[in-house]
């Protein structure tokens, strides 16, 4: 029997600015995400940056999170995660949909991001959003795994 996914439309689901109110919960879904989380001053520092910092909220509780960095040119998505019990309800899909219309506004021609050669999910995440791989970095991570590197042109896209 297939499982049902309980109901949730993605309207429910608002993106807005993170705050450092948010950090206790930024860091639970960080350190179930990945295997090397990132620590909770370094989301401090990025949220009190001009950078982007967006959280994605289901009645004001914190699901996931999209950080980048940009410039005139390009917009480089360094953290995105979603709580695992909301994965594969659109939440990332959406956060990745909010940075696409920030980075058409700011006329920035592509959107760029690096992932770990085994992070599978996450690679067809993207793929199925029009990014193509363009370089590995052999060993970048910690531990030796290469990192691929992953592009989408924004002319054209959705
Ligand atoms: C990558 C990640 C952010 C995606 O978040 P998500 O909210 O699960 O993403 P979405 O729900 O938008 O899309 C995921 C999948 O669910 C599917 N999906 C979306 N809405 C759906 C729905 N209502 N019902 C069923 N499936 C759905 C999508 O088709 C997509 O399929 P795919 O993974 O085969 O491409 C999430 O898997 C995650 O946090 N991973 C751990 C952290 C990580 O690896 N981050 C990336 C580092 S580079």
């Amino acid at each position: 029997m297939i499982k049902e996914k309980p109901e949730l439309a993605t309207g429910q689901v608002i993106v807005r600015n993170l705050f450092t109110g948010n950090l206790t919960e930024i860091t639970e879904i960080e350190r179930d995400s990945f295997i090397d989380p990132w620590p909770e001053k370094w989301f401090e520092a990025f949220i009190l940056s001009d950078e982007i910092s967006w959280g994605a909220y289901i009645n004001r509780t914190l699901v996931g999170y999209l950080l980048a960095t940009h410039t005139r040119e390009n917009v480089h998505i360094v953290n995105i995660a979603v709580g695992h019990e909301h994965r594969h309800n659109g939440i990332g899909r959406l956060m990745m949909k909010r940075l696409y219309e920030f980075a058409r506004r700011g006329l920035q021609r592509c959107i760029t991001l690096e992932v770990r050669r085994s992070n599978q999910q996450a690679i067809s995440f993207y793929q199925r959003q029009g990014f193509k791989q363009t370089g590995v970095n052999e060993g970048y991570y910690p531990g030796g795994e290469d990192a691929l590197y992953f592009e989408l042109e924004l002319r054209g896209s959705e």
